[in-house]
This record gives structure tokens, sequence and C-alpha cells, in this order.
């Protein structure tokens, strides 16, 4: 891992991220740029402060890349798409290159927030290496719709954050939220649990809201999509 810039940056975009420097401010948000180790350098390079490779976990559950996994939802005529993937790597992938990796003090991981046992487990692996934040993620839109919407739920929340740091973790740790109308009071609940940082993920089109998934094959054929079952 070279991680040092390919040009000199403007020295008064460093910031500080709980108590480490980073020479920017912009850090690339946890998803398909960063699946593979080998994507992780050209961002560090290009001046990006830190990178967030896709979200590990334990297991993966899913062994292979489901297709279709795009969704398609939205009233008639105004419909949107969703890119439900489920690509990414078990920390099994990862761990060959944790040292490396936090050694760039560049790097914070994201682990899957929605099995919460594995969840530990992962955090207190990746405790050992010094990342400078670990993001616990329950924000994935396509993920939530179908476990049962983790990332609004209250219970959920300080279970998991509080199981990671009842098991001793002192990496810091962010929650990283999806869409909800009560984000604000969730961000308050993850604070209370002992979170030290929450990631809002917001977009508007990445949102399941009110729409229940239809796993059947549209009439597209390109037959690539799932359809939001017609209201
Ligand atoms: C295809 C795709 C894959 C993503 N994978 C992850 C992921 O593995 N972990 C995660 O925390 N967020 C994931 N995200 C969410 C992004 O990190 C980000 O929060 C979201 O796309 C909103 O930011 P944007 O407006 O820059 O796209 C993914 C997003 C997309 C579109």
């Amino acid at each position: 891992m070279t991680e040092s810039l390919s040009f000199s940056l403007d020295p008064r975009l460093k910031t500080k991220l709980f108590g480490t420097e980073l020479p920017s401010p912009l850090i690339l948000g946890s998803g398909t740029l960063a699946e593979h180790v080998g994507q992780i350098d050209p961002f560090l390079k290009s001046g990006a402060g830190a990178v967030i490779p896709r979200t590990t976990r334990k297991n993966m559950e899913r062994k292979v890349h489901p297709s279709p996994h795009l969704y398609q939802t939205g009233p008639i005529r105004n419909e949107t798409m969703i890119n439900a993937e489920w690509t990414g790597a078990a920390i099994d992938y990862w761990r060959p290159y944790l040292e490396d990796l936090a050694k760039t003090k560049r790097i914070i991981m994201s682990i899957s927030g929605r099995d919460i046992s594995g969840c530990i487990d992962v955090c207190r692996e990746l405790d050992l290496y010094g990342f400078p934040l670990m993001e616990l993620n329950i924000s994935c839109a396509h993920s939530n719709n179908i476990h049962g919407m983790i990332t609004r739920n209250e219970e959920h929340i300080k279970k998991v954050i509080g199981g990671v740091k009842e098991a001793g973790v002192v990496t810091p740790l962010a929650i990283k939220l999806g869409h909800s109308d009560e984000i604000v009071q969730l961000s308050e609940i993850a604070k209370k649990s002992g979170a030290d940082a929450n990631v809002w993920s917001i977009v508007i089109s990445y949102s399941f809201n009110g729409c229940r998934p239809y796993y059947q094959r549209s009439g597209n054929t390109n037959n690539c999509m799932w359809r939001s079952k017609p209201s």
C-alpha cells in the first residue's frame, strides 16, 4: 500500500478524526468503489482523506451475486431504480491486508451491524489493528427492507453499539444510519448507547420507504429487475 499522495494537497485541508490527522476531510463512503484491496490506493493517492472499503462481516450468507439485482420502486409512471446488489467480502478476505491497511491511518473499516454477534466478533478482531474509526453499518436500504428496517429499530441500535462497547472495543465507533424521518432521534439513541459518531446515509432514491419487496422478475426483457408490489 503506497498511500502517499501523487500531488501536494493544500495543508489547510488537513483535518482530525478522533485524534488521527487526515490530509483532507473527503472520505470515500463504503460501497462498490472499494470492494477489493487494490481499489483503495488510487483514492488515497488522489487526495481522499480516508477510504471506507465495502462493508464486511463475519460470514457472507449469500455466496453468489443474485440476478436480477436492480429493484424498481415508486408509483406507476414515476418509478425509480435501486441497485440491490449483494457483492462484498467477509472478513476472511480482508484479514491478510488488515495490518497494512491500518498502518495508513486512513482506512475506516465498515462492519455490517445486522448480525449483532458476528458484528461484535469482527469488531473485536479489527480493534487489534488501531484503525482511526470503525463504522457499524445498518444503513443498507435493500438489506433493511428484508431484515425488518433495523436502521430505525431503537433496540437494535442499542444492542449493536452496546454489544461492541461491552466487548471492550476501544477503537472509536460510528454508526451508519439510513434514511429515516427519525434520524435525529435515532442518532441521539446511538450516542447514548456509546456511539462516538453518526454517519447519515441520505439519498432520496436510496430509501425503501413504504415499499414492500416483490421478488418477481419484471416483464422487462433485460431480466434484471425486481419490482415493488403494485399498489
Ligand atoms: C451500489 C452501492 C453499494 C453500497 N454499499 C455500501 C456498503 O457496502 N456499505 C455501506 O455502508 N454503504 C454502502 N452504500 C451506501 C453509500 O456508502 C452511501 O452512503 C450512499 O450511496 C449515499 O451517498 P452518495 O449520495 O454519495 O451515493 C452503497 C451504495 C451504493 C449505491
